[in-house]
């Protein structure tokens, strides 16, 4: 089958996405779509290089970057065209569903979902702003009350990516971790943080729900039955 994925940039879900559409690549073809936020956050998490793993980039395998896509999104007339079996966000931002709860397509996602919807091809969403509360996986950062500024910070001498200074520039940062370990005070760590879900995100999927070509999906390891 070919499988449109679209990408949002939540780090919630994230790696459980990852891993559910590379066991679906070695059966079916598998084009990725990145919203800007989405890359970033990938690159944040340390699977943006490993990408290649699920879309390898050849025809109906390509890695679509928001980022490389201008304003038109032309890559989404393939779903008009019934390239695609489905169309799956996972993760799917508050604001991704937001928007596209609310009609509208200037985004790289949305404006997937949309087409996809025009062109009478099945949306499946895992939205990651339900109810209640989350546990999410943060970005590496450096704890200020640990780090005692060392001269020669060997973190800092052994990013690969050059990103750590007094801080971490995820926006450098791939996430490999290897700061974690050179820290001699164990002052660079990753770990979790528990969110709120907010009213009108909780209202949102509710809509969500209620969409005509739309189906919600409460986590990414409901996908593989899909197919
Ligand atoms: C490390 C990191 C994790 C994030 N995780 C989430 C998340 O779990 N849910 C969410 O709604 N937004 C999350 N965000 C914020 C979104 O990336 C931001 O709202 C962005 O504008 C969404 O754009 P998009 O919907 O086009 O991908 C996160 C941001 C960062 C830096």
């Amino acid at each position: 089958m070919n499988i449109a994925w679209g990408i949002t940039g939540a780090g919630h879900f994230l790696k459980e996405s990852y891993d559910v559409f590379r066991t679906l690549a070695r059966e079916h073809q598998i084009t990725t779509f990145v919203s800007s936020a989405g890359e970033e956050v990938l690159r944040m998490y340390g699977l943006f290089d490993k990408m290649g793993e699920i879309s390898n980039g050849e025809y109906l395998q390509e890695l679509f970057l928001e980022s490389c896509s201008g304003r038109s999104f032309s890559k989404t007339g393939r779903f008009l065209l019934g390239k695609y079996d489905a169309l799956i966000i996972s993760p799917a931002t508050s604001n991704t569903v937001a928007k596209v709860v609310h009609g509208i397509s200037d985004s790289l996602i949305t404006n997937a979902v949309a087409q996809t919807l025009k062109g009478g091809t099945p949306a499946h969403i895992v939205p990651v702003d339900v109810s209640g509360t989350l546990i999410s996986e943060m970005p590496y950062f450096i704890d200020r009350e640990m780090c005692e500024k060392c001269d020669d910070c060997p973190p800092r001498e052994k990013c690969p990516k050059n990103a750590i200074t007094d801080q971490i520039n995820l926006l450098k940062c791939d996430g490999c971790g290897l700061c974690v370990d050179c820290c001699p005070h164990s002052a660079i760590r990753g770990g979790f943080v528990e969110c709120r879900v907010r009213d009108i995100d909780a209202q949102n999927v509710k809509a969500l729900r209620s969409m005509d070509g739309i189906a919600v999906l409460k986590n990414p390891n409901e996908i593989p039955s899909l197919f």
